[in-house]
């Protein structure tokens, strides 16, 4: 692109700190050297724990063996489950009908406090390790544009000339920088960890039609594997979002990761799909999510018995365009935030216990109770009943039949 170039180098001159948004994985590792050199400037990593259950203590390491100027790990993992986490699963949200955006949630969270630890440390610049290829870029930087609107943002993937993973690979080899590999000896697949999710990208999974290796998946046994005999357990609900677990009440972090084990256990949770990227192209990935798919199937049977329909009909419609604007980046959005307001209204009495069977890869709503309930056994029953009278539901239908017998009479 003519000029692109001269653009940078221009930039390059006038950034003397930036916050990179720092893994320790092989990616970033090579652009904090890379920013180092080419922009000539002051790094600081922030390190986010978010339950992708890295050890953090090396991570710091190795930036400050890096040279780095700073370097923040900070544990936001309760942050992380209860601003966003929860508040999205309160909405129901699945992109595409099964992915449950377990790396979407993770963006806006990161880019917030990178932001804020930009003007801690008077950076006027921020960076990630997103390609140019994917959904991630957009959403840290939507979310960094949405909140410090003349920020500068250095996105190497797309600047640099590093363009392939081989010459990552060799650029890492000649500063010395450590490449992770499997337990086959080959570099990892694309994998981004959260307490939510595990997603896996890339290599043999670029052809769709290839099944998964069982040693991809790191949060679930496989569902042959699992226990033979189901297990139970029990979520309760308060104001819509979950707060204990068969009777044990948790903060939302620890909460979510007793669902993991729970869910992990008895295989549940694991998604193979292809989806469509907000840049254009068709993906293919694999996820693990088994704590948030016990939380989707329970909540979505503690609103079936306290949420009036019309409001769960209403809830239901506004979810795809719910979940499409946090995939596509757009947490930090007025229209976001709108449709956040009518959810979060909507939940005030979404409160009871539910109980799920996990079974070899499965999990079923067996029951649900709570006090809020609308449920009404006496207008329900097959039984005899004093409340509700037949009769009535004749004159019901044959309005509700009026226009449809007016339509056929006047086409003949
Ligand atoms: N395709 C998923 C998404 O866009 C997962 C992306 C995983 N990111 C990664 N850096 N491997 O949400």
């Amino acid at each position: 692109m003519p000029g692109s170039a001269d653009r940078h180098d221009r930039a390059r001159g006038q950034v003397k700190k930036v916050v990179l948004a720092y893994s320790g994985g092989l990616d970033t590792s090579v652009i904090l050297k890379w920013l180092q050199e080419t922009y000539g400037c002051q790094v600081v990593t922030f390190t986010a724990d978010i339950g992708q259950g890295e050890e953090l203590a090396s991570v710091r390491a190795k930036a400050e063996a890096m040279g780095a100027a700073a370097v923040y790990v900070e544990d936001l993992k309760e942050a992380f489950v209860r601003d966003y986490v929860f508040p999205m699963f309160r909405a129901n949200a699945l992109y595409e009908g099964v992915y449950l955006l377990g790396t979407a949630i993770a963006r806006p969270l990161i880019a917030r406090r990178q932001i804020e630890i930009a003007k801690e440390v008077g950076a006027e610049a921020v960076a990630h390790g997103a390609t140019g290829k994917g959904n991630d870029q957009i959403r840290f930087e939507l979310a960094y544009y949405a909140l410090e609107p003349d920020i500068r943002v250095i996105a190497p993937w797309r600047e640099w000339d590093l363009d392939s993973r081989t010459r990552l690979i060799d650029y890492a080899g000649e500063h010395h920088i450590p490449i992770a590999r499997d337990a086959a000896g080959e570099p990892p697949y694309s994998i981004d960890a959260n307490l939510l999710h595990v997603s896996y990208e890339g290599k043999a999974l670029e052809d769709p039609w290839v099944e998964p290796e069982e040693a991809i998946y790191s949060r679930t046994v496989a569902p042959e594997r699992a226990p033979d005999e189901p297990a139970y357990v029990e979520i309760a609900f308060e104001e819509g979002d979950p707060v204990a677990v068969d009777g044990a009440r948790l903060g939302p972090a620890a909460l979510l990761a007793r669902l993991n084990e729970l869910g992990g256990a008895h295989g549940v949770g694991r998604v193979d799909l292809v989806e469509n990227r907000l840049i254009g192209m068709k993906s293919r990935g694999v996820y693990e999510t088994p704590g948030g798919t016990l939380l989707i199937h329970a909540h979505r049977a503690i609103e079936s018995l306290t949420l009036d329909r019309g409001a769960a009909h209403l809830k239901d419609e506004l979810m795809p365009r719910y979940a499409e604007l946090v995939y596509n980046g757009l947490w930090f959005s007025p229209e976001r935030e709108m449709i956040q307001g009518l959810i979060d209204e909507s939940q005030a009495r979404v409160a009871g216990t539910v109980r799920l069977k996990l079974y070899k890869g499965s999990a079923q709503v067996v029951g649900r109770k709570s006090p809020q309930s609308l449920y009404s056994r006496e207008h329900a029953t097959f039984e005899a009943d004093g409340v509700y009278d037949q009769k009535d539901a004749e004159g019901f239908i044959k309005l509700s039949a009026l226009r449809l017998r007016l339509g056929k009479k006047a086409r003949g």
